[in-house]
């Protein structure tokens, strides 16, 4: 949980995410009442392959990248998002997502995501059109 200085200065952040840019104030002000905020060391695996989870994560700073195997599937950075798959069809995580920065996230977790994509359907839109990109872009890598 953040503090409350912390919650105020995170809405402006929150603002400049493409993904949040459908939201008003109020709903990120609730983004920020139930996020938490972490730091990663550069080389942390942040999302292991294969693990259960419950956390979504946007980067506010830094950057991270997504390994399949040996294969790297794309590198993402501020205002980026991952970890939503695992979440959304309660399977393992699909991939190794490390950081290749020393890297600030916003962490959500599965239930609050799932609050904010109920209240938002323009939000699901965009998280929606970002998964088939992410799904055409792994069937890419892993055909080639
Ligand atoms: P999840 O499966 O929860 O954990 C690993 C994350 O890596 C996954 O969610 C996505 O957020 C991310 N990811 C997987 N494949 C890709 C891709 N092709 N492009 C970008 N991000 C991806």
């Amino acid at each position: 949980m953040l503090t409350d200085s912390e919650k105020k200065s995170i809405v402006p952040m929150l603002q400049e995410v493409p993904l949040f840019s459908s939201l008003d104030k109020k709903a990120l002000n609730n983004i920020a009442n139930s996020a938490g905020k972490k730091t990663y060391k550069s080389g942390i695996t942040i999302a292991k392959e294969g693990e259960k989870a419950v956390s979504f994560y946007l980067i506010l700073d830094g950057a991270v990248e997504v390994h399949h195997g040996r294969e790297v599937l794309a590198k993402l950075g501020k205002g980026q998002f991952f970890g939503e798959m695992a979440l959304f069809d309660d399977q393992p995580r699909s991939a190794d997502v490390i950081a290749v920065d020393d890297t600030t996230c916003i962490i959500l977790t599965s239930w609050a995501l799932a609050g904010v994509i109920a209240a938002n359907p323009k939000m699901a839109q965009s998280i929606i059109k970002e998964l088939v990109r992410r799904l055409r872009e792994t069937d890419r890598a892993l055909t080639e």
